[in-house]
């Protein structure tokens, strides 16, 4: 297989940059000339970013999975699709071929449909890293259900949010997960979840680790049982099929949530062919993917990377991906370069979160690893430092892979800035250019647009993309509000950027109320609704604080009616809580009792302040005298954590 659209120079990339320019419609639909359609569409695009409505390939027709699997059958269908490491590196590996996949997908599919599911239907996934997690992913997008992959981090409660948000009739789930020592029960966290629930009709569980489930009849069923009985139906004289559903262009393909300024997380919502395209497309383009090439992203499928750069973009090049079930550093912290080593991985794909823990703990972990399958190297989800990044460089890289340091966010579905790989010239700590398609612009609180070089403002992006979010499930406005309204006619993204003399961008950070705790993103008003949850709490404010490893931690000021005893085991009552309402991830990294807050006389927090404390910065704190009762800032200083 060769990519009609990959890039292969610095010349191409610019040529590519200026036709994507001036002709934003020519240029994507040459890119979709790439992909299966069983129907063209009949307009590339029909945008305005004033409702906002975006469509792309309007009027085609296709099935994502026909891409990402059928249309590879014929020439690959032996060569592996998926690699699959488990938790335990004593336990066999998997390897599943186009073939398989095939197989299983179809199998899957048939058990959506035995138990009721039909398109459109919303099946929500809470699964661990198992190859089963990939088929049932692909199995909602062959029928066409939408599917909602919930992170195995969280909560009972907010799984709860999530299915109701959605409507959710049907949820695939394990009994329960590996990750590193622990095992984590997913099925009960379900059950607890479905307390109340009066939507959800069906549970499918896979049994992973044995763990003791309830069962409860009539709504639960197992995986291996349905399978079973799917396979006899799917498999005809030694042929597998199960129709894929024709989907249109702008179907919805699945629904991801993430955390915004509010405290209620958002479901961004992405559809079929935008989505296909530009995952495939970015992939290639960024990784310099080519045929046979192992990728090896180490994020998990219950966010955007996992879904984007583990399932659909490899596959839709029909590439080979690794799913690893565990996690870097167990059983020790040299689990990623024995898993680069034992499977000759080309392209490793992680977090700054996970190189700066991997580096504490020597370089001891490393030695003894060849490492020499490695071509190139990437990172996501946060700003890399020059520290974590030259480590990156010169002890995994060995000096001649080049990073690709990508950003791009939930609602962008893909790659929007980074260098691609060998073609345009990596720039430590800096994302660096846009991909082709892709029109970045700074712009100042007013929204007026800073040009030139050397210069910083507020990330926000001209023209869509084809894998724009499309709307936040079941609240258009609330998608117009949060990323249309800020700036009339641009798409902004919540982020800062740096732009040096050469172009190249440097993200900065969230320049609202989002933090961005080991890649992962959490509103401080979340974490706040949490706490306030305590029955102890009269109020709270989090604010983000740099740290070593996550590179923001998150640092709570309470305000407690009556500390019970020891004030530490009223903190951990607090995590408690935390735990339960959002899960572990949104855990605070330190909590301080304060008397009061710093407010405005309008009675607006003023975080500026607590930040700046939060960060060490003792002096500076900038005017306190329009705060209410300036003399709680000398206090809050006095019991800095
Ligand atoms: O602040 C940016 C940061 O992560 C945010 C998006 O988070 P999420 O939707 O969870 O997606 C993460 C994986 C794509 C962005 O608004 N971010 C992402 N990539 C980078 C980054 N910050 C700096 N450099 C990056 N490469």
């Amino acid at each position: 297989m060769s990519y009609p659209y990959q890039i292969k120079s610095a010349a191409q990339y610019q040529d590519a940059y200026k036709k994507s320019k001036e002709d934003p419609e020519g240029f994507w639909s040459e890119v979709a000339e790439g992909f299966y359609w069983r129907k063209k569409w009949d307009k590339v695009l029909d945008w305005n970013f004033s409702e906002p409505k975006t469509e792309w390939f309007k009027g085609a027709k296709l099935n994502i999975t026909e891409n990402c699997i059928d249309r590879h059958l014929e020439k690959m269908g032996d060569k592996p699709a998926i690699i699959w490491e488990p938790n335990n590196p004593e336990e066999r590996t998997r390897v599943v071929t186009y073939n398989r996949l095939h197989k299983r997908v179809c199998q899957f599919a048939q058990v959506l449909k035995n138990n009721g599911v039909k398109k459109g239907d919303r099946v929500c996934i809470y699964m661990g890293m198992v190859p089963e997690l990939a088929y049932a992913v692909l199995g909602c997008a062959r029928i066409g259900a939408i599917h909602s992959v919930i992170f195995g981090g969280f909560s009972a409660q907010s799984i709860a949010d999530r299915l109701y948000d959605a409507n959710a009739e049907f949820i695939v789930t394990c009994d329960g997960a590996y990750r590193g020592n622990k095992d984590i029960p997913l099925k009960s966290v379900i059950d607890d979840a479905l307390i109340g629930n009066r939507t959800v009709k069906k549970v499918i569980v896979y049994t992973r680790t044995r763990t003791p489930v309830s069962m409860i009849k009539g709504r639960d069923v197992w995986w291996e049982d349905e399978m079973e009985h799917a396979e006899h139906q799917v498999e005809q004289e030694g042929k597998v099929t199960f129709p894929a559903e024709e989907m249109d262009a702008e179907d919805p393909l699945f629904i991801l949530y993430t955390s915004g300024s509010t405290g209620k997380p958002k479901g961004v919502v992405h559809s079929c062919a935008g989505y296909m395209v530009y995952t495939a497309y970015s992939f290639v383009n960024v990784f310099q993917y080519e045929p046979g090439d192992i990728h090896f992203c180490t994020a998990d499928i219950g966010w955007i990377t996992g879904h984007s750069y583990i399932l659909y973009g490899p596959l839709a090049a029909g590439a080979t991906t690794m799913m690893f079930e565990g996690i870097p550093t167990w059983p020790d912290a040299g689990r990623f370069w024995d898993i680069i080593d034992k499977y000759k991985v080309n392209i490793l794909y992680t977090a700054p979160t996970a190189i700066r823990s991997l580096m504490g703990f020597g370089l001891g972990h490393v030695h003894g690893h060849k490492l020499d399958s490695l071509k190139v190297l990437g990172t996501v989800g946060e700003p890399i430092n020059q520290e974590a990044w030259n480590w990156y460089d010169e002890n995994i890289g060995k000096g001649k892979c080049p990073i690709v340091d990508t950003w791009w966010q939930t609602e962008t579905g893909g790659i929007l800035i980074s260098n691609m790989a060998g073609i345009t010239p990596a720039k430590a700590t800096y994302a660096t250019l846009p991909l082709p398609g892709v029109d970045p612009m700074l712009v100042d609180e007013n929204g007026k647009e800073i040009e030139g070089n050397n210069v910083s403002g507020n990330l926000c992006i001209r023209h869509p993309w084809p894998s724009i979010i499309r709307t936040t499930y079941g609240d258009h406005e609330r998608c117009r509000l949060n990323y249309f309204s800020a700036y009339p006619e641009l798409y902004f993204t919540g982020d800062g950027a740096y732009r040096d003399e050469e172009g190249n961008y440097r993200i900065t950070g969230r320049v609202d109320d989002v933090l961005n705790v080991s890649g992962h993103r959490l509103g401080t008003a979340e974490v706040e609704n949490a706490i306030n949850m305590h029955a102890g709490v009269v109020e709270s404010a989090v604010v983000g604080y740099p740290h070593d490893i996550k590179g923001q931690g998150v640092y709570a000021y309470v305000i407690f009616e009556h500390v019970h005893g020891d004030e530490n085991l009223t903190r951990q009552d607090i995590l408690q809580t935390v735990t339960r309402v959002i899960g572990p991830i949104a855990k605070p990294d330190k909590i301080q009792f304060v008397p009061g807050l710093p407010k405005t006389r309008s009675g607006k927090i003023m975080r500026r302040i607590l930040r700046k404390i939060a960060e060490g910065e003792m002096e500076n704190l900038g005017d306190t005298s329009t705060l209410l009762d300036p003399g709680v800032v000398d206090e809050i200083k006095k019991g800095k954590l």
